[in-house]
């Protein structure tokens, strides 16, 4: 072989590499590159080996001629892998674009019965104020719900409490107040109690009646109380649960277990008036009964309505609602 045949070899091989690395484009083609033009057999090996047939004083240019092709095509070789590389990774990116315009995954997420939430909230109103939650049975006995509240057997006030009876002298209860009765005999003043719970009326169901609903009372028996207390707790309540801006108007009433009476209206400038609760001063009759000296302690009391509340603070028209478990209505809370 001489120099000349050699060059023209060089030549061949650099076209041969042009070629065949352009059409790689994975490791896989990049490795049998590598193999065929710089492994032990390769194109280069192969010119190498022929050195020998040149005549030495031509050698060492042929050689220096082939180390440079062999640094040529092994940097092409590194040059070729890095665009590899970046091709893989651009085509990867390509297929792992998220389209945010799709529809996600819907994944249905429970949520509180909006009484329970209007319930709950009004607990930690009174929480933070100092109260406990007290609880008493739904199935009552007479003594408990009417008797001992000052509502005697023939009182005209029990027409304005419909009861669903069980048994002689035993119905389901129509108000939580019963449960100031087992509070009071069950512990001595001082006694700061909220009682949320279940109430039944014999009413038939339409937009404001419902024969089952919920009531939260509250009781609050202690030396020295006053109406200017119950007054101050009222607003305590009424901003925290419905917010500021209300205006709050106390209105006389009457109730057998309070004197005085007192019926509770809100409204939001310029809007209308709407009672949300029945209150009063713990009428004497009934400390005596539960075995407190109406001349030792006052106290105070009010019961409101739970599906009240919630009507008024989202605007709902028909307390039935409440009941129907209508998906479409509950979701809105
Ligand atoms: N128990 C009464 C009712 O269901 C509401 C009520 C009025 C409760 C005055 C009270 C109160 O504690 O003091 O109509």
């Amino acid at each position: 072989m001489t120099l000349e045949e050699l060059r023209a070899r060089c030549e061949e091989v650099r076209r041969e590499w042009a070629q065949a690395s352009a059409s790689a484009h994975d490791p896989e083609a990049l490795e049998a590159l590598r193999v065929r033009f710089l492994g032990r057999k390769g194109a280069l090996a192969t010119a190498f080996d022929s050195l020998r047939t040149l005549p030495a004083e031509a050698r060492a240019a042929a050689g220096k001629l082939l180390n440079a092709l062999k640094d040529e095509i092994a940097a092409a070789l590194e040059a070729r892998r890095a665009e590899v590389e970046r091709e893989a990774l651009q085509a990867r990116l390509a297929g792992e674009r998220y389209d945010l315009t799709l529809p996600g995954t819907w994944r249905p997420l429970g949520r509180l019965h909006p009484l329970t939430q209007v319930r709950r909230e009004i607990e930690e109103i009174f929480l933070r104020l100092g109260f406990d939650v007290a609880s008493g049975p739904e199935v009552e006995t007479d003594y408990y719900n009417f008797e001992a509240l000052a509502i005697g057997a023939d009182h005209p006030a029990r027409d304005e409490w419909d009861s669903f009876y069980i048994a002689e002298g035993l119905l389901l209860r129509t108000h939580t107040s019963p449960v100031q009765i087992r509070v009071m005999k069950s512990q001595p003043p001082p006694v700061r109690i909220i009682c949320p719970g279940r109430c039944y009326r014999r009413d038939n169901p339409d937009a404001t009646h419902s024969p089952v609903f919920h009531q939260i009372e509250l009781l609050w028996v202690e030396k020295g109380l006053t109406f200017a207390h119950l007054k101050w707790i009222l607003r305590e309540f009424v901003t925290a649960f419905f917010g500021p801006g209300y205006e709050m108007r106390i209105s006389a009433d009457f109730f057998p277990f309070t004197e005085p009476s007192a019926q509770v209206h809100i409204r939001k400038p310029p809007g209308a008036w709407l009672e949300i609760m029945g209150a009063g001063m713990v009428d004497p009759a009934v400390l005596t009964e539960v075995g407190c000296d109406p001349e030792e302690v006052t106290g105070f009391a009010f019961g409101l309505g739970v599906e009240r509340m919630a009507m008024l603070r989202w605007g709902i028209e028909d307390i039935r609602l409440f009941y129907q478990n209508d998906i479409r209505f509950l979701s809105q809370f």
